[in-house]
C-alpha cells in the first residue's frame, strides 16, 4: 500500500488528522492496534475548547456534538464551604466550552471516516516505523498473521503516551520533561442527573473533587485519591460519602447518587517530549505530551497539534516546507502554555500530602485573589476556554 500520510494511532488525534487530510485531498491510512470497540470503551475527559469545536465543524463531524453537547459559559470554584462562579463567557469576550465526551467525539470521527469510505486498520499488531530520516519512510504492521508495508511521504505518530512512535526516535534526539504528582483521580460515571448546571472544581482539606457531566442524566465525578489506592477498594457508597464531604453542604445535600457504571483511577503527570518532529516523523497529541486532567486540556491539545499538522502537510503539497519545518516550535509554544495552566490549576486545587502549612495557605490566598480580582479570573478564564492559535 502507498499513501501520502501513514497515521499511527486511531484515538482522537489520529482521527481528527485523518478527517482534515481527507478534506484537503491528502490520502492517509489510520493504523490502530486495538479494536474499534476497545477504543470506544475508554472513558476520558469531556470539555471541548472553542477551537476544538470549530475543528470538528470544519471536518464535518460536529452535528451530533451540537445536538447533544452542553454549552457552558462558566465554572464553579468550591472552597471554604462556598462556591464561586467564574464567568468564562463574560471574561473572555463571549467564549464558551462544550461538554461532550471524548468517547462520543471519537465515535463521530470514526463514523465520518467510515462514511467517506476511508481506510482504518484496527488490530494492527507490531507496528514498526522505518526510514523516517529519509524522504521514503514506511510503516509495517501485522494483521491476521500477515505482515503489510505502507510506503508513505510522512508518518504521523498519534499513538498516545505508550505508543511506538516516540519510542522509535533515537534517545539522544529527544529531550523529555516530566512532573509526577503525588496523587491520582478516582473517577465515577453514573446514570444520575448532575448536581450542578456547571462544572464544580473543589479545593478541600481532604483533597480535590470535581463534579462534571456527560448529559442531563449522566454525571462524571472525581475525587483526589492516594496513588496506591485501587478502584475496586472504593465501594460506591464510600465514593459518594467522600465526594459529598468535599463539597459545600447545600451541594452535597442536592447530590443524587446511584450505582457507578464505570470506576477507575488515573495518575496525574505532566510530560513533554521535544522536538515533535524527526525528519518525516511528526508526533501529535499524547504521543508528545501529557497534562494532568485538571482543566481538561489533553484532548484539546491533541486537536491543536493535528490542526497545525494538517495545515503543514497541505502547505507541503502546495509547494512550501515552511509548515513542516515550523511544526514542532509552533506546537510546543501552545503545548507549554497548556502544560503551565494544567500544572497551575492542579497545584491550586489539590492537597499535597507533604505540605500541610505553607502550601494550603498560599492556595487559600490565591483562591481569594481569583474571586476578587477580575484580572486573575480573566487569566483563568482565557486559559480554560483555550488560548488562541497562531
Ligand atoms: N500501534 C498502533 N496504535 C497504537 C499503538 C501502536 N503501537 N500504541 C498505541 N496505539 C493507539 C492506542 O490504542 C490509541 O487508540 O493509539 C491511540 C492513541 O490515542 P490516545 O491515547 O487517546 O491519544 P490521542 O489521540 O493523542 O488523544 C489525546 O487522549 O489520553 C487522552 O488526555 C488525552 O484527551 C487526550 C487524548
Ligand atoms: C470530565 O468530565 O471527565 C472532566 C471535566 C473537566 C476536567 C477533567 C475531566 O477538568
Amino acid at each position: 500500500m502507498r499513501v501520502q500520510v501513514a497515521i499511527v494511532g486511531g484515538g482522537p488525534a489520529g482521527h481528527l488528522l485523518g478527517q482534515q487530510l481527507y478534506k484537503a485531498g491528502i490520502d492517509a491510512v489510520v493504523l490502530e492496534q486495538r479494536s474499534q470497540a476497545y477504543v470506544l470503551g475508554r472513558i476520558r475527559a469531556g470539555v471541548l475548547e472553542q477551537g476544538t469545536i470549530e475543528l470538528l465543524n470544519q471536518v464535518g463531524a460536529g452535528a451530533r456534538m451540537h445536538r447533544e453537547g452542553l454549552v457552558h459559559g462558566g465554572i464553579e470554584l468550591g472552597f471554604n464551604g462556598r462556591h464561586h462562579r467564574i464567568d468564562l463567557h463574560k471574561l473572555t469576550g463571549g467564549k464558551r466550552v462544550m461538554i461532550y465526551g471524548q468517547t462520543e467525539l471519537t465515535k463521530d470521527l470514526m463514523d465520518a471516516r467510515a462514511g467517506a469510505g476511508l481506510t482504518t486498520v484496527y488490530e494492527a499488531q507490531d507496528v514498526t516505523l522505518h526510514d523516517f530520516d529519509s524522504d521514503q519512510p514506511s510503516v509495517r504492521y501485522t494483521k491476521d498473521g500477515i505482515t503489510h508495508e505502507v510506503a508513505c511521504d510522512f508518518i504521523a505518530g498519534c499513538d498516545g503516551y505508550h505508543g511506538v512512535s516516540r519510542a522509535s526516535v533515537p534517545a539522544d534526539s529527544l529531550q523529555t520533561f516530566e512532573r509526577i504528582y503525588p496523587f491520582g483521580w478516582l473517577g465515577v460515571l453514573s446514570e444520575t442527573p448532575p448536581v450542578s448546571d456547571e462544572l464544580i472544581y473543589a479545593n478541600h482539606e481532604r483533597g480535590f473533587a470535581l463534579c462534571s457531566m456527560r448529559s442531563h442524566t449522566r454525571s462524571r465525578y472525581y475525587i483526589q485519591c492516594a496513588l496506591e489506592d485501587k478502584a475496586d477498594q472504593w465501594s460506591d457508597d464510600a465514593f459518594w460519602d467522600e465526594l459529598r464531604r468535599r463539597l459545600a453542604p447545600e451541594v452535597a445535600e442536592a447530590m443524587v447518587t446511584g450505582p457507578s457504571i464505570e470506576k477507575s483511577i488515573a495518575p496525574l503527570r505532566s510530560f513533554v517530549a521535544e522536538p515533535m518532529r524527526f525528519g518525516r516523523l511528526f508526533l501529535a497529541g499524547d504521543a508528545a505530551h501529557i497534562v494532568p486532567p485538571t482543566g481538561a486540556k489533553g484532548l484539546n491539545l491533541a486537536a491543536s497539534d493535528v490542526r497545525y499538522l494538517a495545515q503543514a502537510f497541505a502547505e507541503f503539497y502546495a509547494g512550501s516546507e515552511a509548515g513542516i519545518n515550523n511544526y514542532s516550535d509552533t506546537c510546543l509554544r501552545r503545548v507549554w502554555k497548556a502544560v503551565r495552566f494544567s500544572w497551575w490549576f492542579t497545584s491550586l486545587m489539590h492537597k499535597f500530602p507533604d505540605d500541610t502549612g505553607f502550601g494550603p495557605r498560599v492556595q487559600a490566598a490565591e483562591l481569594d485573589y481569583l474571586i476578587r480580582s477580575e484580572a486573575a479570573a480573566t487569566s483563568l478564564a482565557e486559559n480554560y476556554v483555550g488560548l488562541p492559535f497562531e
